[in-house]
């Protein structure tokens, strides 16, 4: 069996009141129709057409690096219309599975269930659920053989109060496609063509209707406005949270995690909370992430403590490493073993050796540090001339008094000494000592100064 999906994205989607086309809105940091092509792939189709429409140029260029093929709906004349235009781009002997890009939580399995029951005649995925309102009920005839769907605007007081609905989700055997969906008028109330008007005319045909139940409510959830997005987001934050917790990740409070992208844990690490991961995220074992940390495409190694309010964005921390409270690790970033990295510390473009310590209100760019470098509070790196960026590098075992600025291009060898409070623009030799503020002057006798009288 060769499966082609159709995934209908030509919609507005006013109720979103936004300028982005509505499959373009983030779930978890994914365009709400790179999840749905995502549980698409899944299922290995031959092929994946998208039907497009309202910014369709902005829809085709967000998904690009996904091999899909795009149909153009100029106007949007309903769900069967919107079929219809992918049809000449589909195999006469292919099943056809059609899904709506604006249903991000489907899952695979449930569409791999309704597709087997696809093979000779349409097969529908339906759902009940609390409220019904807005969507097309399924009417059922004698023994629960499905008729036909009616919607909402077209549908009689005693059909609203039909619990199972349409959840837009079809599968159906290309042949029955090409044959029933020209078929099908726009005499309703909304005037379009509807893609579920080939159901009733499958069985006026003499077919069975297959079906299928959705996992749950949720699974099928169209995101129409805000309110659902954020539905559907936190949904998808709980499904992510509970499966860490199975693989043996604790998390302080599952509502309070949110990963948008891909988080990959060792054993017994523990996240606490108002954590906010993105991108690509590898933690090693033991890891301890604290309070309200963000972590953007980072790598963790065995044993790292990331203290409360620290933001981490493409760096990698080596082994054992302590880094925070407060520390900001900007892009190109990498930690050695057991470096430390303490509060109010932003770092960039820096390799710090291992064992090294930055602990407090210091600032290092574009720095090259060796193992067991001791840099004393409010150390500058003076990486910037206000043109261009050079580097500073620091040798094994130097040691940076207190608020010191380092000049780049600048070198202090191995075992170097900077005292407290210099501004090195030279290069330091190995072991020797710089110096480089005023020499302190001691003035015995001194008067404070007295007030003077009438002032
Ligand atoms: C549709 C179903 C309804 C079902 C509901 C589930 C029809 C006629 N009705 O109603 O039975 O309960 O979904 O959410 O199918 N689209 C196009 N081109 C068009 C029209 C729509 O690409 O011309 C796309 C939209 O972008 C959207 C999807 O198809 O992703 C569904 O369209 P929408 O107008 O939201 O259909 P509903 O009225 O929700
Ligand atoms: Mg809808």
């Amino acid at each position: 069996m060769n499966l082609e999906v159709i995934i209908l994205a030509a919609g507005q989607g006013t109720r979103m009141k936004s300028s982005l086309p509505k499959v373009l809105h983030k779930v978890a940091g994914r365009p709400l129709l790179e999840h749905v092509v995502r549980a698409a792939q899944e299922l290995e189709p031959l092929a994946i057409h998208v039907v497009v429409g309202h910014g369709a140029a902005q829809v085709e260029a967000a998904l690009a690096a996904y091999p899909l093929r795009w149909v153009l709906q100029a106007e949007q004349l309903g769900t069967g219309h919107a079929v219809l235009q992918a049809m000449p781009a589909i195999a006469q002997d292919s099943t056809v599975l059609v899904l709506y890009g604006d249903v991000p939580l489907l899952g695979s399995a449930t569409l791999k269930r309704l597709v087997e029951k696809a093979q000779r005649a349409p097969a529908l995925l339906t759902a009940v659920v609390e409220n019904p309102y807005g969507l097309g009920r399924i009417i059922r005839g004698e023994r629960g053989v499905l008729l036909e769907v009616v919607e909402e605007k077209d549908a009689t007081d005693k059909q609203r109060l039909i619990e199972e609905v349409n959840t837009g989700v079809l599968a159906a055997p290309a042949a029955d496609l090409c044959e029933y969906l020209p078929q099908v008028g726009s005499d309703n109330k909304q005037g379009e063509y509807y893609l579920p008007d080939i159901l009733s005319l499958a069985v006026e045909a003499g077919k069975t209707i297959g079906s299928c139940e959705a996992s749950s409510e949720l699974e099928v959830q169209g995101v129409n406005d805000r309110a659902q997005l954020n539905q559907v987001e936190r949904e998808y934050q709980r499904l992510q949270a509970n499966e860490l917790m199975r693989e043996g990740v604790s998390i302080a409070d599952s509502n309070r995690l949110d990963i948008r992208g891909s988080l990959c844990c060792g054993d017994d690490v523990s996240i606490d909370v108002n954590v906010v991961i993105e991108g690509r995220v590898e933690l090693g074992s033991g890891v301890t992430i604290g309070p309200n940390c963000v972590l953007i495409d980072v790598a963790v190694a065995d044993g790292a403590s990331i203290h409360a309010f620290s933001h981490l964005q493409d760096c990698v921390v080596g082994k054992d490493c302590s880094v925070g409270p407060y520390a900001r690790l900007r892009p190109g970033t990498t930690l050695g073993e057991a470096a430390r990295v303490g509060n109010f510390v932003e770092m960039k473009k820096s390799t710090i050796g291992a064992g090294s310590k930055v602990n407090h209100l210091s600032y290092v760019g574009d720095c090259e540090m060796g193992d067991g470098v001791n840099i004393g509070a409010g150390t500058i790196t003076c990486n910037y001339d206000g043109v261009n960026k050079s580097k500073t590098e620091i040798g094994n075992g130097v040691f940076v008094g207190s608020n010191s600025t380092l000049v780049a291009p600048v070198t202090i060898a191995e075992g170097g000494f900077v005292g407290a409070g210099s501004t090195v623009t030279r290069a330091v030799g190995k072991n020797e000592l710089a110096v480089s503020r005023a020499r302190q002057k001691n003035i015995h006798g001194w008067q404070r100064p007295t007030k003077k009288a009438g002032d």
